[in-house]
């Protein structure tokens, strides 16, 4: 299960952890003891990954992920993937307990966790309950509600939670750096975006997951902006055909986006966030703060998969 569920994506986030760390030590010796630290604190992170994706997999009634059949699907399997995705998350904690209980730092590190695996869990109830079908529904999704879901969905375990370890490992206090994470929160939001247009338009080969997001009746990106630029004849097809299950509603879909112009719209959007952030970046006085959050940047920018 671990084999199946671990490997298998970008290991962005948990390199991250890694990157941030040498970042955060230039100029001081790295050991080998501090370096292998990073690594489990790396991989915990990838670990956390695999627990939210199986999980939401369940929930969204996805087919694919990593190139391969979703861990529920197969037929060993079922539901009693559930109990394999708390698996995932519990071995995070003893890891943890193994490796840092007798740091200075062990209660501060295993409080961000927990707040973390909350804030993700609130930010996964915030996009399931939008998902309840009906006009009405799909008149509340607004650029606001889409930021609030992504920030606590994806932002907090994707980009803060890597530096945050980072962070810890080399001494620092958190609360020393709000305006670190404030960026990191941005990011991540610019990233979900990115996944939300890859979930529609890109081709599943490259992404290795079969989009679900129109079916599901997601609040994505792409249906914020077709509602804020649709006429009265645009909105009356994306409210009778969004989150349908059958192939002809998701195409009529999918052809309102193209005739919106949703692709430029994205790509004009990709431009705005990037360089909206490369300006925090710079004004941060910090400079290996803005060197982490240029190396995670540069990670993610215009991104295919
Ligand atoms: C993918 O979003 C899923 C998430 C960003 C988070 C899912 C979170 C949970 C299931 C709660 C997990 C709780 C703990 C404690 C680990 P998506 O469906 O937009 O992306 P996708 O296209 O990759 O499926
Ligand atoms: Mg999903």
């Amino acid at each position: 299960m671990i084999d199946y569920n671990v490997p298998g994506g970008k290991l962005n986030r948990g390199l991250s952890v890694i990157d941030s760390y040498l970042l955060l030590k230039q100029g001081s010796e790295v050991t080998e003891d501090e370096f292998f630290l990073a690594c489990v604190l790396g991989w915990c992170v990838e670990w956390f990954q695999a627990c939210a994706l199986l999980l939401d997999d369940i929930m969204d009634g996805s087919h694919t992920r990593r190139d391969q059949i979703c861990w529920f699907r197969r037929p060993e399997v079922g539901l009693r993937g559930i109990n394999d995705g708390i698996l995932l998350k519990c071995h995070i904690t003893r890891l943890i307990k193994k490796y840092f209980r007798e740091k200075t730092y062990y209660i501060d590190i295993s409080e961000l966790w927990n707040e973390i695996a909350l804030q993700t869990s609130l930010g996964q109830m915030l996009d399931l309950i939008s998902t309840h079908n009906g006009a009405d529904e799909l008149a509340k999704y607004n650029i606001e509600g889409y930021r609030r879901i992504v920030k606590y969905k994806t932002s907090y375990y994707s980009f803060y939670l890597p530096v945050a370890c980072a962070l810890l490992l080399s001494g620092a206090k958190l609360e020393n750096f709000s305006e670190l994470r404030d960026i990191l929160i941005e990011m991540g939001i610019y990233f979900q975006a990115q996944d939300d247009y890859l979930d529609c338009f890109a081709n599943p080969n490259t992404i290795g997951k079969i989009g679900t997001d129109i079916e599901d009746h997601k609040c994505s990106w792409l249906i914020v902006q077709a509602l804020g630029h649709a006429n009265i004849n645009q909105i009356e097809v994306l409210l009778k055909n969004y989150g349908k299950k059958d192939s002809t509603s998701v195409s009529k879909v999918k052809s309102t986006y193209s005739t919106l112009d949703l692709k430029d719209m994205f790509s004009e959007f990709e431009d705005r966030a990037y360089n909206h952030l490369v300006t925090s970046i710079e004004a941060q006085h910090d400079r290996a703060v803005q060197e982490i959050l240029k190396s995670f940047l540069k990670k993610i920018h215009r991104r295919k998969r």
